[in-house]
């Protein structure tokens, strides 16, 4: 399947680690020119060079931004459109993963999960628009199935960014824009989330684990596939769809 994404440009945050630096990876596969960003100067570089390397003819092009700083955010926005002459693609991955119900990791779960996000999809709209673009949000199966976070802003603020992605989809549809969210299921990364939780809380682990079907935990590059998927060319009629990558972790069934 040919999915037409060479040469399209695209942003992701987060994409030193996880998920996101699957996704950054997938995109350069296939062509594209990626602009991503993390807090970490020491990874950033690291990433730069390795996916440099790895892709020698695409273009990767890692900065320094953390996205809870919001004007920092949105002129990383303006600035990649400016150096590759426009957006294609927009996947704000990052969250902040508050799952204390404080009033702190309320508002930081807000901040960063929800609200950069919504800020860079406003900055980069007018980009979209003119080519056509896309946006894929990354929520999470928290947003859909009460689990061991709860209660926490975590679930909540993934179920948030479904609804709002549809209601983007939606409202940016006669002007050509498409917006999908992807919610990956257990993803096991080993400087991860589940990484941690094995070595820290070996139990939890243990119980998270055989509630997957597949008697495994999803691999990044299995989300960071789905994505490219929604932001390419053979999903032109996909819009306001929350693609569940689970490996049918999930037991209610999404009408
Ligand atoms: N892993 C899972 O099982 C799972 C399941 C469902 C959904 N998800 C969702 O998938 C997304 C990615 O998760 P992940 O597990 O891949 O995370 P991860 O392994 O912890 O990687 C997070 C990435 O984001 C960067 N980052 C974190 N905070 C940032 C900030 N404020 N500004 C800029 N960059 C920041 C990190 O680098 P620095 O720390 O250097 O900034 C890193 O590159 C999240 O939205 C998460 O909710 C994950």
């Amino acid at each position: 399947m040919h999915l037409g994404l060479e040469k399209k440009v695209v942003l992701v945050t987060g994409g030193t680690k996880g998920i996101g630096r699957a996704i950054v990876a997938s995109f350069l596969s296939e062509g594209a020119i990626v602009h991503f960003c993390s807090r970490t100067k020491a990874d950033i570089e690291a990433s730069t060079k390795g996916l440099s390397e790895a892709y020698p003819q695409t273009k990767a092009f890692g900065v320094v931004v953390d996205v809870s700083k919001l004007s920092d955010l949105n002129a990383w926005v303006h600035k990649c459109a400016e150096q590759s002459g426009g957006i294609d693609v927009v996947v704000p991955n990052v969250s902040c993963f508050a799952m204390k119900n404080t009033v702190e990791d309320w508002q930081a779960c807000f901040h960063t999960d929800m609200l950069a996000l919504w800020s860079m999809i406003q900055t980069a709209l007018p980009y979209l628009e003119k080519t056509k673009g896309n946006v894929v949000t990354i929520s999470s199966v928290t947003g859909r199935d009460i689990d061991f976070t709860a209660p926490s802003p975590y679930g909540a603020m993934k179920a948030a960014v479904v609804h709002y992605t549809a209601q983007l989809a939606h409202t940016m549809a006669p002007k050509g824009v498409r917006a999908n969210t992807c919610s990956p299921g257990n993803i096991y990364i080993e400087d991860g989330v589940w990484g941690g939780i094995e070595r820290d809380s070996s139990e939890l682990f243990k119980k998270q684990m055989a509630l997957n079907p597949m008697g495994r935990m999803g691999k990044a590059e299995e989300i960071a596939d789905a994505v490219v998927f929604l932001a390419s060319q053979r999903a032109s009629f996909v819009s306001g769809t929350n693609m569940v990558v689970d490996g049918s972790l999930c037991t209610g069934v999404q009408l």
